[in-house]
């Protein structure tokens, strides 16, 4: 694998409006939506004006059609400031629109995919269940066939833009006996009967964004929603995530830079033993790790959309960037706060924030310990 790290003039100009987007639309309310908790309804319609929800998809369809790592530079500079739009950005992209543009035959992408494309609605991905988080394969949502269609009944969990979004991508067992290749994904219309979002969790971090159970109660859903043929649900999930792994790998790259340059900022301010703290050995210290842990998660991260962009098998790179993009987050957030001393522990400073919105970056799209797993079967599959 040759990797070229030369970024183009769009590169350049994509990270750019998307720092700009970020420092004018996003950072203004980002710490009053943390403490409310509310959904960032305009932030989310203007990134759909600026092409950032359906980034990788083709024009055809509505999408901007860039590569993925201008979706990966844009996703790092939206969540140093606010990782919580970060994530509404992160699905839309990789978990709905990718796998519709990939499954999906041309009138179920006239139909669902180009206002999701467009940012006209955004989407959200169903597969985590009560019983079935990592050990997906265990789905106790079944599927029945019926008449034209087929009746849906169970619980689905840990659902992002859960409450807000138009369109539903939800895995279901349609066939037990054939676990894994049971599955089937069905596109579902938020208005369809007997399919019901819950009530938003109140979460620890990404606070503003929307995450909640959905109850499918006799849900009848026609042959025509049914994404990429029956039985192709695990595999479309399982595609899905190993692109999602990258949004949030870049969504942990965001919150680590954020972190960083906090904490950089700051030591350069505040004054002890009568100079800057980052003229300080055990500042220093900190702060030259936390730049090289964040470059190596920048080059794991970049590496891994431009694999996925020069279509070579990208699952172990993924699953390697979110692995130490998210423990960089976390580290880099928890070290920040050490900089900032008790400044650091107060809202008022953002660096407390980053911790909270770090975690989720280890668990959700797969935990460290899934990605572990991962990349131990692909390490093997390369004897
Ligand atoms: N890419 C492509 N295919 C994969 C794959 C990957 N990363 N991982 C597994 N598969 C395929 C396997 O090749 C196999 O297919 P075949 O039978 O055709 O060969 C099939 O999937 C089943 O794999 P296993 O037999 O290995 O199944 P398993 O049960 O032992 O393990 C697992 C599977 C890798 C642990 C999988 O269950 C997994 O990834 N779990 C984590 C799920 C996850 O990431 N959930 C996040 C939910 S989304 C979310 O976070 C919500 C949100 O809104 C942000």
């Amino acid at each position: 694998m040759s990797f070229n790290l030369q970024l183009s003039e769009t590169h350049e100009m994509i990270r750019e409006t998307a720092r700009q987007f970020a420092k004018d639309e996003v950072a203004p309310t980002s710490i009053e939506r943390d403490k409310s908790g509310e959904f960032p309804t305009d932030i989310v319609k203007k990134m759909g004006e600026l092409g950032f929800l359906g980034m990788m998809v083709s024009p055809e369809w509505g999408g901007s059609g860039l590569d993925a790592l201008s979706y990966v530079l844009a996703m790092e500079e939206i969540s140093a400031v606010d990782a919580a739009v970060g994530v509404v950005m992160s699905v839309n992209n990789s978990l709905v629109c990718w796998g519709l543009e990939t499954f999906a035959n041309d009138e179920q992408k006239e139909k669902w995919l180009r206002p999701l494309a467009t940012g006209v609605v955004h989407g959200a991905f169903c597969l985590s269940e009560p019983e079935a988080g990592s050990d997906a394969t265990s789905q106790h949502t079944t599927a029945e066939k019926v008449d034209g269609g087929w009746v849906l009944n169970g619980t689905k969990n840990w659902i992002t833009n859960g409450t807000t979004a138009s369109t539903y991508l939800v895995m279901a067992q349609t066939n037990r006996e054939m676990r894994h290749k049971g599955i089937t994904c069905f596109i579902i219309d938020r208005n369809t009967p007997g399919f019901e979002p819950g009530l938003k969790e109140d979460k620890l971090g990404i606070r503003s964004s929307d995450t909640c159970s959905i109850g499918l109660t006799n849900v009848f859903v026609p042959d025509d929603q049914i994404l990429g043929g029956v039985g192709m649900g695990f595999k479309i999930a399982m595609e899905s995530l190993n692109g999602g792994r990258i949004g949030i790998a870049a969504q942990a790259l965001g919150i680590a830079k954020g972190s960083f340059d906090a904490a950089l900022h700051y030591s350069t301010q505040r004054k002890a033993f009568g100079k800057p703290i980052a003229d300080l050995q055990a500042i220093q210290m900190k702060l030259a790790d936390m730049s090289t842990r964040l470059e190596a998660a920048r080059l794991l991260t970049y590496r891994a959309a431009y694999m996925k962009d020069q279509h070579q098998n990208y699952i172990k790179a993924a699953a390697q960037a979110k692995l130490y993009a998210s423990k960089t987050a976390v580290h880099n957030a928890l070290e920040a706060i050490q900089v900032h001393g008790g400044y650091g522990y107060v809202r008022e400073y953002l660096v407390e924030r980053y911790l909270r919105d770090a975690k989720i970056t280890e668990i959700y799209e797969g935990t460290s310990e899934i990605q572990h797993i991962v990349i131990a079967r692909e390490l093997q599959k390369e004897l």
